[in-house]
């Protein structure tokens, strides 16, 4: 398990939108990968399942991989023990599961959404219920978006995650060459988490040795 680190203010934001509007999107600037949208939704996601925040349950699905209507169909199979009629054609099955869906608020997740028009005919309906956070790198998705921008970790958060990796005393000991090494990977999430596991492979390495020439 990997240490979640500076983002706390932007998970309240986050619940709070949801609040507010029923589809959020979270992208960040350019389209940029790694910056943690996915991390920043499976947070959240895991945070209130704890708290039993969605009494209509939380519902994780994959824009990329098998089709979307397929996976909302086996969630409310397997989670809610609905039984669409099998002949129907697939959307009249999926909104057959909506409409039977668990009562109490309910929290859909669309991991990585590429193409929205795509899925769009398979999304539920606009109950205030039903809340969609969608994670993106694309930047527009429509009005009826509510956009969460994610920006790149802070450098306390950043070291934060070093540290998680390689220890206080290590990073105490070449503070200024950390923060170097923080900013040089754009405190970016995913370049942070690849160079603390290498780090910690290489007990040996100082961080002055990771920096480029
Ligand atoms: N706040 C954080 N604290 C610790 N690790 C994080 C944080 N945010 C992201 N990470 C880690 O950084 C890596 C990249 O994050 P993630 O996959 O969420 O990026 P993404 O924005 O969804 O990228 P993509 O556009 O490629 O889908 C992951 O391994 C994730 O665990
Ligand atoms: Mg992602």
């Amino acid at each position: 398990m990997i240490k979640f680190v500076g983002r706390g203010q932007t998970l309240s934001s986050l619940h709070q939108k949801l609040q507010e509007r029923e589809r959020v999107a979270i992208f960040a600037i350019a389209g940029m990968g790694g910056v943690g949208k996915t991390e920043l939704a499976l947070q959240y996601s895991l945070y209130h399942q704890q708290r039993k925040t969605y009494a209509g349950g939380i519902c994780w699905l994959q824009a990329g991989e098998v089709d979307i209507g397929t996976q909302i169909v086996n969630f409310a199979r397997i989670q809610l023990d609905l039984q669409p009629p099998d002949d129907w054609d697939l959307e009249k099955q999926v909104s057959y599961c909506w409409r039977r869906w668990r009562e109490g608020e309910v929290l859909i997740v669309l991991d990585d959404v590429r193409d929205y028009q795509d899925l769009e005919s398979y999304l539920p309906p606009a109950e205030s219920r039903f809340k969609l956070l969608i994670t993106t790198r694309r930047q527009w998705l429509g009005e009826s978006f509510e956009q969460l921008n994610l920006e790149v970790l802070s450098e306390a958060a950043s070291l934060e995650l070093l540290v998680s990796f390689v220890g206080e005393a290590r990073i105490d000991r070449e503070i200024n060459e950390a923060k170097q090494l923080c900013g040089d990977l754009g405190y970016l999430p995913l370049g942070l988490e690849l160079v603390g596991r290498y780090l910690k492979r290489k007990q040996d390495l100082s961080l002055a040795q990771t920096q480029c020439t």
